[in-house]
């Protein structure tokens, strides 16, 4: 894992950013899975930036949602649709069709789930999955024992997680089932961005970055993986035991030739 420790929020959200952006010109027809929790609004608005200010071209880009709430219409406010779609995708010139989300409201999510998995695989795989993780270390909606190689299908939520995701339901009333990528859908990625900022987050972090892998931290999971990248600020690094480590590795890469 790639530690990236920025001092604020912001600069969490402008690394991931301009990573997204530098992987979008290099291979125009770039795949991205993207998460929809807050942690990752700041990254969608500095695309959007780029977008108008410097031209970030997303026409040939095609996108995944990592995952959404089953029973809940695309256009329902609470929606991963409906939240993608108004904090990032109208606002860039992604095309319609190539913008992927479960449909929660498919009475079939087996079938629903083996179609996500196929459409990614006729896209030729993720090329950057981005992600935020939750303070139990879930990641998509893969609540702590998941299988770590779990693919697309349905997940039911823990009373924990819709207590901690009712603050986006003006009802209080939170989907107990969801669908969403699996761990393993997730670590076929060929790079995957995390990022996490604020105290509330630092114990996980350091849970998935120095901890064992076990299924009790899902995202723990993404220590075998051999290109993830995560961007973190100083609260939710304080809890590293090996920061100063990262911090030190990070600048002394921009001393090796070619890496
Ligand atoms: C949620 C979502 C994830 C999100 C994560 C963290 O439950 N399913 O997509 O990345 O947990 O959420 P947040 O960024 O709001 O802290």
């Amino acid at each position: 894992m790639e530690i990236i420790i920025t001092s604020n929020p912001e600069e969490v959200c402008k690394k991931l950013a301009s990573i997204i952006a530098q992987r979008i010109k290099d291979k125009p027809t770039s795949v991205l899975a993207l998460a929809a929790g807050t942690t990752m609004l700041g990254t969608y608005r500095e695309l959007i930036r780029l977008h108008r200010e410097e031209g970030l071209d997303f026409s040939q880009v095609t996108v995944f949602g990592v995952d959404e709430y089953v029973g809940l219409a695309k256009e329902h406010p609470c929606s991963y649709h409906a939240i993608m779609r108004t904090s990032f995708y109208d606002h860039v010139n992604i095309r319609p069709k190539n913008i992927f989300i479960p449909d929660g409201m498919n009475k079939n999510v087996k079938q629903e789930s083996q179609e996500y998995e196929d459409k990614i695989k006729s896209v030729g795989g993720i090329d950057i999955c981005a992600l935020g993780i939750s303070e139990d270390g879930h990641i998509g909606f893969n609540e702590p024992s998941s299988s770590l190689s779990s693919r697309t299908r349905a997940k039911m939520l823990t009373e924990k997680t819709r207590y901690e995701r009712s603050r986006f339901f003006p009802d209080g009333n939170v989907p107990r089932h969801v669908i969403t990528m699996g761990i393993g859908t997730i670590l076929d990625s060929k790079e995957v961005l995390i990022a996490a900022f604020g105290s509330r987050k630092s114990d996980i972090v350091a849970k998935v970055i120095e901890g064992p892998i076990t299924a009790m931290v899902p995202a723990s999971a993404l220590q075998m993986h051999t290109n993830v990248k995560v961007a973190i600020d100083e609260d939710a690094a304080k809890e590293l035991k090996m920061k100063d480590y990262y911090r030190w590795a990070y600048e002394q890469k921009k001393l090796i030739p070619g890496y």
